[in-house]
Formats: structure tokens, sequence, C-alpha cells
């Protein structure tokens, strides 16, 4: 499973990428308002440190000008995603950028019906909200696994992009599920590697490392 991380934060970026964790980063426009800059500036600054593909979002919702800033989007740099949402007018965009070589992720998926049309459209990514339903007592993951059935039986290339990422539960059961990818918090990603164990263990060889006086 490929990590994404979920954010709009350079200095986050720059961190995990280089530990070599990210394989790509995913912005949205809550994420821009968050980071409190000028848009396609953080955009440009985040596509310069992460090789992989960086989704940002189109603010339109009509067909003609989702298009529109699909395209202003798009010029930013060759590792630009454009994310349109589950929508009529973002499907046909979807169609319309794939047709045109454009890679798309296509955002606000919460039902096994609308990922089916986001693949039908094209989609390069499909982005299933998991801890969104979760909020609402629904089963995000169920979700997950509903997607890889329906993409496995007509295969689909479109890849599940597991995404409203809360815990690292949610990491473990999308890869189970077989998820193509995770967007995933920074201090979540930060977090899958503690076990309490691994510390302990660790304490204990440097003592014992320390008492043989040795150096290497
Ligand atoms: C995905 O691309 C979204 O940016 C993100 O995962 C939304 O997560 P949230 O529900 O925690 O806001």
């Amino acid at each position: 499973m490929k990590f994404f991380v979920d954010t709009a934060q350079a200095d986050d970026i720059r961190e995990l990428n280089d530990y070599g964790l990210l394989d790509g980063v995913t912005t949205n426009p809550s994420l821009i308002a968050k980071s409190g800059r000028d848009f396609k500036t953080v955009v440009g600054e985040i596509c310069a440190i992460v090789d992989g593909p960086v989704s940002a979002e189109v603010a339109a919702l009509d067909f003609d000008s989702m298009l529109r800033e699909a395209h202003t989007l798009a010029a930013i740099a060759d590792n630009v995603v454009v994310k349109l949402p589950l929508t009529l007018d973002g499907l046909k965009a979807c169609r319309r950028l794939s047709g045109a070589g454009i890679n798309t992720n296509v955002t606000l998926c919460f039902s096994a019906n609308q990922a089916l049309l986001a693949a039908k459209a094209g989609a390069t990514y499909v982005s299933p909200f998991i801890g969104r339903l979760d909020d609402i007592n629904l089963d995000g993951m169920a979700l997950i696994n509903e997607m890889r059935a329906i993409y496995d039986n007509y295969d689909f290339s479109t890849q599940i992009l597991a995404a409203s990422i809360r815990n690292a539960n949610h990491v473990k059961d999308a890869a189970l599920a077989g998820a193509d990818v995770a967007t995933i918090p920074p201090a979540v990603i930060r977090g899958l590697v503690s076990h309490i164990l691994t510390d302990k263990g660790l304490d204990q060889f440097i003592r014992d490392w320390q008492a043989t006086g040795q150096s290497i």
C-alpha cells in the first residue's frame, strides 16, 4: 500500500519525505485554508519536495469552471493530480481530463455506487472517506472492501485511495482490505512506528551494550 500524507504543511511533508516514507501528498480546500498560504504557491512547493502524485482540488462546482481550474492546477507541475468532487459535473470533468492524460482523484466518495461511477469516468484515484463514515456510525472500512471487490470484478485500474484516516487501525485495516493507497495525517504516520515493546527492548539492548565497554 502506498503512503500519501494528507496535509498542506511543507515542513511535515519535507520531514516525512526525508525518512523515505512518502509516495505522494493530498491536499483539500480545508487544509489549504488551515495553512493560511496561497494555494498555487503551496502546491508548487509541495510538488518540488515530493516526486510522487500531489492532489490539488478544484473549487468550482460546474463543469466548465472545473475544467478551467483543472488545467490551471495541472500546469503547476507534472506530478499534480486534479482532485474533483463526486458530482455529475465532477465525473464529466474526470472523463474529459482522463481523456487528455491528466491524472484525477475523485473525492468525497461515500458509497460503492459512487465509486463505480468514478471508475467508469476513468478516475486515476477515488477517495473513500473512512473516518467521516465512522463519524456517523457507518462502517468506513466496509466501503473499502466493497470497492476492492467491484474494481477487481471488472479489472478497473482506478486506485482506491483510503482517505479521512484518523488512526493506526484505519491504516492497518485499509491495507488488509487491499486499498492501493492510504492518505494519512502526519501525526498518524509518525505514530505507526511506536510500540512499547520496541522502546523497552531498545532500552535494554543499549544498557547491555554499554556494559560490554565495546564500540563499533
Ligand atoms: C482526502 O484527500 C482528504 O483530504 C482527507 O482525507 C479528509 O480527511 P478528514 O475527514 O479527516 O477531513
